[in-house]
């Protein structure tokens, strides 16, 4: 007898291969193979059971548009992040490092869905369900119509939702959740992605929201996580430095509206609390007067947000001193420097080299070029930048300044927490109560902001 066949696949990036490898053929990620047995063809061949097994085709007039509609958690930072709320038979992913408060935001989104009206269901396969009952009593989130089951195994947790008939379910988390009839061990990618597979078609079946929790890896990735990311209709990340109470919600996939939106929340004794208007939230410890800061208007989704860029410079007694960037691309800041000695003639040298984005924030703009250099100009000078200068500007490898988008929403923005001047290329809006100071290069930003004989040339 034939002995059964057996793959090996990715634990990172969901390809398989036939044969074991020390490193993934696909990604090149390191002992992340794992093996598995081959599926068994579908009875009749492929192509037949493509054919039987679709739908009928119906008019797309016939179709009720409403069925899609989402219904609002009320938690209203996570509805923004959602386009609305959660759409009835979708699967969302909520990834994030463990102890950032996924379970904390999930259990006060049932809670909150329980209040108006929601009948939900909570997995716990990873706590008791005395341990998430006296969580929910803390958090003032213990209301009727949430209905908890501490369960790991698949087919329970199925047996459980059948019982329930749930709107909405959470799975705390994926990771823990076990299919007897997956040929593979628990926690494992074939694992996972079975769970998953089975959950998201008991979404589709029933009409219920289904929620996933998966913990990501030290390097910030799902585990298992692509191989997620195709199985469900929205991915939110949930992150935050853990030292802050400050927490981040993103969604960088979303069939059912636009990603890039912004949640933000701050963790206190009562759980997490929404930030509706952050727009300043990050300049709150800013020391004015202090060389090497410099503040930029960023975009968060639809919202501004001001950013406070830091930068340092310090002599090095390492061959090859240090570029260190936090909530900025550290290739990027490679090119500025670059940019910065040859074409604004400031040069760092055998200096080590820190730039950072305060707050945890990550700057992945281009338009935050300017605010970088002008920071890193205001290091290397040891001068101060003025204390009401907002900086704003894309830079080229020739030095120019390039215009950003939303540049009237970012200023105006400004202007409102109280900036007075900002330091902008030539083509942006003017904004009330806002005075620009326009530049083509970025040499002549550093000599109008910081010129070398102190005297300032900025207008008044
Ligand atoms: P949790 O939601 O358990 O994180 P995750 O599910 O992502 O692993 O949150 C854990 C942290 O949140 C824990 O360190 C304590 C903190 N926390 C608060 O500060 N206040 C609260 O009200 C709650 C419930 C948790
Ligand atoms: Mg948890």
């Amino acid at each position: 007898m034939a002995r059964a066949r057996t793959q090996h696949r990715c634990r990172e990036c969901g390809a398989t291969t036939p044969r074991w490898a020390g490193r993934c053929p696909t990604c090149e990620a390191w002992a992340s193979l794992e093996e598995e047995a081959v599926p068994a063809a579908p009875v009749g061949g492929s192509l037949r059971s493509v054919r039987s097994s679709g739908t009928a085709p119906v008019p797309i007039t016939d179709l009720d548009a409403d069925a899609g509609t989402p219904v609002a958690t009320g938690i209203d930072e996570l509805d923004r992040v959602l386009g609305g709320g959660l759409v009835p038979g979708s699967v969302t992913l909520v990834g994030g490092e463990p102890g950032i408060g996924k379970s904390t935001l999930l259990l006060q989104a049932v809670a909150s869905l329980a209040a108006r009206g929601a009948t939900c269901l909570l997995v716990c396969a990873e706590e008791s369900a005395q341990q998430v009952r006296r969580r929910a009593e803390r958090l003032g989130a213990a209301t009727a119509g949430v209905w908890l089951v501490a369960e790991t195994d698949l087919p329970a947790i199925r047996a459980a939702a059948d019982q329930v008939r749930p709107d909405v379910m959470v799975v705390d988390s994926i990771q823990t959740v076990w299919d007897p009839d997956a040929d593979s061990a628990p926690g494992s990618v074939t694992q996972v992605r079975s769970c998953a597979h089975a959950l998201a078609a008991l979404a589709k079946a029933s009409d219920t929201a289904v929620i996933l929790v998966g913990h990501v890896t030290k390097d910030g990735s799902l585990a298992g996580p692509r191989v997620l990311e195709h199985l469900v209709d929205t991915v939110l990340t949930f992150d935050g430095e853990r030292h802050h109470a400050l927490r981040l919600l993103r969604s960088v996939k979303h069939r059912f509206g636009s990603t890039g939106e912004l949640g933000l929340f701050e963790m206190s004794d009562g759980g997490l609390v929404g930030v509706p208007d952050p727009s300043g939230l990050f300049l709150g410890d800013r020391r004015q007067g202090t060389p090497g800061s410099a503040v930029f208007p960023a975009m968060e989704g639809y919202r501004p947000l001001l950013v406070e860029v830091q930068a340092l410079v310090a002599e090095s007694n390492l061959p090859a001193p240090r570029r260190s960037a936090s909530g900025f691309d550290s290739g990027r800041l490679g090119l500025l420097l670059a940019v910065l000695h040859r074409r604004a003639a400031l040069t760092v040298g055998t200096y080590d080299v820190y730039v950072s984005a305060v707050g945890g924030v990550r700057l992945a703009e281009p338009g935050a070029d300017l605010a970088v250099c002008m920071a890193l100009a205001s290091a290397v000078l040891d001068r101060a930048l003025p204390s009401d200068l907002v900086v704003v500007g894309e830079v080229g490898l020739g030095g120019e300044i390039r215009q950003v988008s939303h540049s009237s929403r970012r200023l105006a923005e400004a202007a409102r927490l109280g900036f007075t001047r900002a330091l902008v290329p030539a083509t942006a809006p003017h904004v009330p109560g806002m005075r620009n100071v326009t530049v083509t290069t970025l040499a002549e930003a550093v000599t109008r902001v910081l010129p070398r004989d102190g005297a300032g040339v900025l207008p008044d």
